[in-house]
């Protein structure tokens, strides 16, 4: 089976690439499963019902998400709804939502999605790692193909997980940094592996937002409301085979267009 794992996606820019897009690389990319990180889809910052509703509606099975998850206090009723927007799994075991799930792809096969979150540069959240271990233990009797976003800043963090769980999961996928690596690889026990998959968002921009508003932080070190830029977007992430028998990754390839919207 073909996953197709899709960036953040930052703002409208960002949603009306994926709107654009997944429904062609659907029949032409011939994935069976959708999965995208959502947190930076409305204004740049959070996601709210009605931006997951048409991403979801464009053909994304599952949505990942962040530590902008709570930007949009709307979400908060939605997440605790649905079983196909992730926050974090190792966010406090209180906060609301949930931080895995498993849906069947087109091609008929379950899929197990897991949402981490990296501690380095990011925040207190409870150890990912730890977190992983428990849910593969929930996991493993329902879905041999697991999909794993490891949302963080720094790469050290990421290749550690993907290193942590090589064998035991199909793919590590980072998202975060909005910004697409080149380190996609198949592991020596095979898992599929990329630091970060990049974004679905405005393309002459500082990672989705208007290029002057965050040169004027940089240069005047003054507060400055961020906005998400315009003109054409990038639509980044990976394409991922796996052989569904056994969970393993076979080939992993990185994808980036650009789509005017
Ligand atoms: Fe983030």
């Amino acid at each position: 089976m073909r996953v197709l794992f899709l960036g953040d996606v930052v703002g409208k820019p960002g949603r009306r690439a994926v709107v654009e897009s997944v429904p062609h690389l659907l029949a032409t990319a011939g994935a069976d499963f959708v999965i995208a990180n959502c947190e930076n889809a409305s204004g740049g910052v959070g996601v709210d019902p009605r931006a997951a509703s048409e991403l979801l509606k464009a053909g994304v099975d599952v949505l990942t998400s962040g530590n902008h998850i709570w930007a949009k206090r709307d979400i908060v009723e939605y997440l605790r709804d649905s079983d196909v927007l992730l926050r974090p799994l190792n966010f406090v075991p209180a906060s609301p939502g949930r931080g895995f799930t498993v849906k069947r792809s087109r091609s008929g096969v379950d899929v197990a999605v897991v949402n981490l979150i990296g501690r380095v540069f990011m925040g207190n959240y409870d150890c990912p790692f730890r977190a992983v271990d428990a849910a593969l233990e929930t996991l493993r009797p329902r879905a041999r193909v697991v999909v794993v976003d490891m949302h963080g800043e720094a790469t050290s963090e990421k290749v550690a997980m993907g290193w942590y769980l090589d064998g035991r999961v199909s793919a590590v996928i980072g998202s975060h940094t909005h910004v697409q690596t080149a380190d996609e690889r198949i592991l020596p026990r095979g898992t599929a592996y990329l630091s970060d998959a990049g974004m679905c968002g405005p393309r002459d921009s500082v990672i989705g937002v208007k290029r002057e508003l965050v040169l004027d932080r940089f240069l005047t070190q003054m507060p400055t409301r961020f906005e998400v830029a315009t003109g054409p977007a990038l639509l980044q992430g990976a394409l991922v085979d796996v052989d569904e028998g056994s969970g393993r990754a076979t080939a992993i390839q990185r994808i980036q267009q650009t789509v005017d919207v």
